[in-house]
């Protein structure tokens, strides 16, 4: 497939496996690490347990071991979920749901593209609304106001949000459950990225004491180097649970007990070892490599994401007098893949406003980060002589 023809983010991820430096995709690639490696030793052991507890008990010791990295106790206890091999069939679920409630979604934007095309593919209505309405809670009566006047009866929200590591604190989320709830809107919350969160709360416990009918995914696949072995929590309140299990069961009997057990084990190291010195010390490291890199370039970190503490960066590139496709397209002459902004932009991605950024994934082995980083300071350098014209309106929305 030509760059040309590329249409979705993950046309640009496909393209970036076979890329000498793949910052493209948000899969959890990173090295193993002193913490992990026992487990991958210990592989045989694993086998066994999963063969001998069978599938319910490997579900709920999958589902125990990530409410306890969670910290949700509500989780913990907690019958109303399924556990799917990947997000994506999470979402699909959710899609198949929503189209079967015939129910009107406002999805957030900017957010990974394919929850959007999923929920069309599933022929349900969906509508964007700017991540800045959910995130700043002096928006949420704005917020409220644009799903009435859009016949919204769902909010579809991903927190933290890819690409630009915006998280709700536990009061804006509180409130956006308690809005939901007055106004019988179903809040469905795409949680991937819960574990780069260093301000995590048990927001199980506010949906649950807030009544509001729900649904949430999880997924293990951002986090831990299991080179694409992963598992999706789907957890719902329990007035969504017979139709959202009758669609499970049309598409699965279970996930695969061993990929649990696997996951389990991560789970609980993780758990004993803490999410700092397993995780985050890795991507604290590349985010300092890659703000190296770009140092003094016009490639800065996107307006409201310097704090991010997301496997990925969200960087903008109006300064470079260059769009995002532009900048991929050099990029990947040199060998290195990222993805274009504009995708994320799932549902105004032909406003220039919104070609002017770029996404790079952090999560990936030592050697690929250097050899990436390296190709993107030779790019930041060689562009850096004279000063570009501007060729985007900036939009507000970042
Ligand atoms: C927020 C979010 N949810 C779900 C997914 C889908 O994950 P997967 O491709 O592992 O199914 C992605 C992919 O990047 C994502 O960013």
């Amino acid at each position: 497939m030509s760059f040309d023809e590329m249409q979705t983010l993950t046309d640009f991820e496909v393209r970036g496996l076979a890329s000498h430096a793949n910052l493209a995709d948000g899969h959890a690639y990173q090295d193993l690490g002193g913490h992990f490696t026992g487990i991958v030793t210990q592989l045989r052991s694993i086998w066994a347990t999963a063969a001998k507890y069978g599938i319910p008990e490997t579900n709920d010791r999958f589902k125990k071991a990530f409410a306890r990295l969670a910290q949700s106790e509500t989780l913990g206890r907690s019958a109303n979920y399924t556990i799917c091999p990947t997000a994506s069939n999470s979402i699909d679920i959710v899609a198949a749901f929503l189209k079967e409630c015939g129910r009107r979604t406002a999805l957030i934007e900017p957010t990974f593209d394919n929850l959007a095309l999923l929920l069309k593919r599933r022929r349900a209505p969906v509508m964007a609304i700017p991540e800045e309405f959910v995130f700043d809670a002096d928006r949420h009566v704005d917020l409220l106001r644009l799903l009435r006047a859009a016949h919204c009866d769902t909010l579809f929200v991903v927190n933290p949000n890819n690409p630009t590591g915006k998280c709700l604190s536990r009061e804006a989320f509180e409130g956006l459950a308690i809005m939901c709830a007055n106004a019988s809107i179903l809040l469905i919350i795409d949680s991937s990225f819960r574990f780069y969160n260093r301000s995590a709360f048990d927001d199980y416990g506010v949906l649950e004491a807030t009544g509001v009918s729900f649904l949430m995914l999880e997924d293990t696949g951002k986090v831990f180097p299991t080179l694409d072995m992963k598992a999706s929590l789907l957890s719902y309140s329990t007035d969504n649970r017979d139709l959202i299990e009758e669609i499970y069961k049309e598409l699965y009997l279970c996930s695969s007990a061993f990929a649990l057990a696997v996951l389990t084990e991560f789970l609980d190291v993780t758990s004993r070892v803490g999410l700092g010195a397993s995780v985050w010390t890795t991507v604290d490291k590349h985010r300092d490599l890659l703000r190296n890199a770009i140092a003094g370039s016009q490639l800065v970190v996107a307006h409201g994401s310097a704090k991010s503490t997301l496997s990925v960066e969200w960087l903008a590139c109006h300064e470079t007098g260059k769009h995002d496709l532009e900048i991929c397209s050099e990029l990947i002459r040199r060998g290195l893949a990222v993805l274009p902004g504009r995708l994320f932009y799932w549902a105004s991605a032909d406003s220039s406003a919104r070609q002017a950024h770029i996404r790079i994934s952090l999560m990936k082995p030592e050697r690929v980060v250097a050899a990436g980083l390296e190709r993107l300071r030779a790019f930041c350098q060689s562009s850096s002589t004279g000063s570009p014209a501007k060729v985007f309106e900036l939009g507000a929305s970042a």
